[in-house]
This record gives C-alpha cells, sequence and structure tokens, in this order.
C-alpha cells in the first residue's frame, strides 16, 4: 500500500535549464564528430568487400549524413518533456535522415543507406524490419560502423568502451549485423594494429568472401 507521506519524486525540469542546453549541443558536437567516424570506417569496410571507389565515396557521404535527421528532430523538440521526445528522435531519425538527404538531391543509393542505417540483420530493426540481404548494402556496412564508432565514443550518459570491450557486445549482438561485412569490419580493425577476435574457424577472402 502506497504511503500517503510519501515523498514524490523530484521530477527534473529540464524546460529552462542548462542541462538541457548543454546536453543538446554536445549531442550535436558529437553528431558530426560521429558521422566523420562512421564515414571513414565505412568507406574502408566498403573498399575492403571490393566495392568500386565510386561506391566507397557514397558511401562515405552516407556514413556523414546518415543521423542528419536527429538535428532536424531535436530542433523540433523546443520545450517538450524530454524522455518522450527523445524517445521519438531514435524511432524516427532514419526517416528524417532520408527526407534530407532526398530533398538534397543526393543519390537513390545514399537515400537508401541512410533511411536503413538501423536495420537489424535478423529483422528486429527500425524503421522497416527489413531481414537479411533485403537490407540494401550501405545499410548494412552503416549498422556495423555505427554501433562501433559509438561504443567506442563517450556519450553524455557514460564513458567510451575500450576496444575490446565493444567488440565483446557486437559478438554477442552477432545476430544483428551481415556476417560478411562484420569479418571485413574485423579486418579494418585488425589492420589498423588492433587485436582481432576471432571467430571459431572462420576466414574470409579480400573480398570478405568465405573460403
Ligand atoms: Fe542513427
Amino acid at each position: 500500500m502506497k504511503c500517503l507521506n510519501e515523498k514524490k519524486p523530484e521530477l527534473k525540469n529540464y524546460q529552462h535549464s542548462n542541462q538541457r542546453k548543454n546536453m543538446l549541443q554536445y549531442s550535436l558536437a558529437e553528431q558530426i564528430a560521429h558521422g566523420m567516424d562512421v564515414s571513414n570506417m565505412a568507406y574502408d569496410v566498403a573498399e575492403k568487400l571490393g566495392y568500386k571507389k565510386e561506391e566507397c565515396y557514397e558511401l562515405a557521404v552516407a556514413g556523414i549524413l546518415h543521423d542528419i535527421g536527429k538535428i532536424v528532430l531535436e530542433k523540433e523538440i523546443g520545450d517538450k518533456p524530454l524522455i518522450v521526445e527523445e524517445m521519438k528522435v531514435v524511432r524516427m531519425h532514419p526517416v528524417e535522415s532520408y527526407d534530407v538527404v532526398k530533398k538534397q538531391g543526393y543519390s537513390d543509393f545514399i537515400q537508401q543507406s541512410v533511411l536503413h542505417h538501423h536495420e537489424n540483420y535478423d529483422g528486429s530493426g527500425y524503421p522497416d524490419h527489413l531481414f537479411g540481404d533485403d537490407i540494401p548494402y550501405g545499410g548494412r556496412i552503416l549498422r556495423v560502423c555505427d554501433v562501433y564508432c559509438a561504443l567506442t565514443s563517450d556519450r553524455p550518459y557514460r564513458k567510451a568502451y575500450d576496444h575490446e570491450t565493444a567488440i565483446k557486445f557486437m559478438v554477442e549482438d552477432i545476430r544483428n549485423f551481415d556476417l560478411k561485412i562484420f569479418l571485413a569490419f574485423q579486418k579494418i580493425i585488425h589492420e589498423n594494429n588492433r587485436k582481432a577476435i576471432i571467430l571459431g574457424d572462420l576466414t574470409v577472402d579480400e573480398r570478405g568472401d568465405f573460403v
């Protein structure tokens, strides 16, 4: 039974606080840095998979722009309750990003990569719950790079994970990723003198195909 004298939890009012303002500012700066990280890694992974230079370049552009919808949505948040609005940002930002790049006349490949960068290989992602190779390959590459770059970066609510921990988390959720792309990503990491994780007896050739 609820005690009548129970103190109500103190609700944080972010409406006019610097805390909220700083959080959004931090978010913007971090999103730009994150976009560049994802862009560089996506280019390298696509190149490792054997895609043409032009395709790698297109993917790099998609990498920079993949979260641009978050900026659009954050502008719309205004004074609305933060938690509800943040959830909206999380779920809607790929569609918002897609709308931006489409409006700006970017290629269909960039549009589709941006739209589907949160789809999971097992069909559990969003916005369209696409499954396996139905997810455009640009979206599948961005998914791997996005998760790794996010885990290894500082966030407003946590410190960056080290490389080994980030890879461990990703291996635990391996069903989210296209394994061929994940293995190419691992080769890139390995070439950057980072410790590679061995996935059983699997090996991959230069194009990322199983051998
Ligand atoms: Fe995103």
